[in-house]
């Protein structure tokens, strides 16, 4: 039984690294993988380094799709998937997370005939503005084993009628992999990171990143959020650390931050974590980052006005402060003389999404279905 793993962007490479070592775990010999990079993301920052960080290694495939408009690059990871698919002949794809190579892949592997699981399935924004929604509502409609990550996911899916049998809650991936990351990190040499000096210096600080399209490709949105940041950094200094995207804005726009919004490059993912999880406050507009301090229990601000993750706003440390100025800033204020949202952890964000994932996909590879 061959089962194909697709990754493609950042997020995606911390999905799949759990599920890569709880398939490894298994040591099954009627169970292999192949493990497809599409190179939606390219550059070492965006992706080398998450392979090594992550332990996931070599992909065995590596289509070096690169950058492009969402049609074209939707349909050269296409072409080039179906090579794979046709040459690989996979019991199964699994593609994870809402990115353009979810979506193309996805189709794919339906239109081959070929089994299709969806990790992080049924998470909704539902604003269709959002390129991820497109793919997520796309990808899921079909999808034939659904795995959810929170309950809101089963009750979307449910009422899109899918059915039940169909719809697996395992918990979260992503926080698998932030708990084993967490540990690693206690002995890693933290000094090798640049930015390590900057951290010892400032002390309490927020960590921040932006890279929707929603709010960075905007002048009018970008300058109003860049408005509210200045101001808070003024009381608190803000590590950010670049996206491409936001990058090349901030420059097209000629917006300025302050002096205390102290910029990076893309982190890996030790790097990234190295930060985050020492932040007094984090600012972000990413789906992973809105798990990821519920994961950890610090407070979050989201940049958007609505989150397909509902369950870090009920249950974890998750506000949603949308991109408007005044809105950011009475946030700011309450975080400052409350000290922020506490929060509990989701069920089933406990480290062994993973391992729930494999076990159940085993059982339907074996049984044809469960
Ligand atoms: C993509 C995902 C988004 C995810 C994000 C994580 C889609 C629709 N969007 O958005 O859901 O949250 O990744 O980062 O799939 N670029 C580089 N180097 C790279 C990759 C991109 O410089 O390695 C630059 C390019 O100029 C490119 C721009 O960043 O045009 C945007 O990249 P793209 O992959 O199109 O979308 P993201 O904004 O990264």
């Amino acid at each position: 039984m061959k089962i194909i793993l697709v990754a493609g962007a950042r997020p995606n490479f911390m999905k799949i690294a759990p599920i890569i070592r709880a398939l490894d775990a298994k040591k099954s010999p009627n169970l292999c993988y192949k493990l497809v990079h599409t190179g939606q993301h390219y550059d070492y920052n965006m992706s080398d380094t998450f392979l090594d960080d992550l332990y996931i290694g070599k992909p065995d495939y590596f289509l070096k799709i690169g950058s492009d408009s969402h049609g074209r690059q939707t349909a050269k990871i296409m072409t080039e998937f179906e090579r794979v698919c046709i040459k690989e002949r996979p019991n199964m794809v699994l593609v994870v997370g809402d990115v353009n190579s979810t979506l193309a892949c996805a189709i794919v592997a339906k239109k081959l005939v070929v089994d299709l699981a969806h990790v992080e399935a049924g998470l909704r924004s539902f604003d269709r503005r959002m390129p991820e929604e497109i793919n997520r509502i796309a990808t899921d409609s079909i999808t034939d084993y659904f795995f959810t990550t929170e309950k809101s996911a089963n009750y979307n899916l449910l009422k899109e009628g899918k059915p039940d049998s169909a719809i697996h809650f395992v918990g979260n991936v992503m926080i698998d992999n932030l708990l084993f990351q967490k540990k690693k990190l206690e002995y890693e040499d933290k000094e090798r990171f640049v930015f390590c000096e900057l951290k010892k210096k400032l002390g309490n600080y927020i960590f921040l990143t932006l890279h929707r399209p929603e709010n960075v490709d905007d002048f009018d949105v970008l300058s109003e959020i860049v408005f509210a940041l200045n101001i808070i950094a003024d009381d608190m200094p803000i590590i950010f650390p670049i996206h491409p995207r936001t990058k090349k804005s901030l420059k097209q726009f000629d917006i300025t931050l302050s002096q205390q919004i102290h910029t990076l490059d893309p982190l890996g993912f030790k790097e990234s974590l190295f930060l985050l999880k020492d932040a007094m406050l984090v600012l972000t507009d990413s789906g992973g980052i809105q798990e990821e301090t519920t994961g950890l229990g610090i407070p979050c601000f989201t940049l958007r006005d609505n989150t397909e993750r509902p369950v870090t706003i009920e249950e974890g440390t998750n506000i949603l402060v949308g991109n408007r100025r005044e809105n950011i800033l009475v946030e700011y204020e309450k975080f400052e003389t409350s000290g922020g949202k506490k929060g509990m952890i989701p069920k089933y964000w406990d480290g062994n999404a993973a391992k729930r994932t494999v076990d159940i996909l085993e059982k339907i590879l074996k049984k044809g279905e469960i």
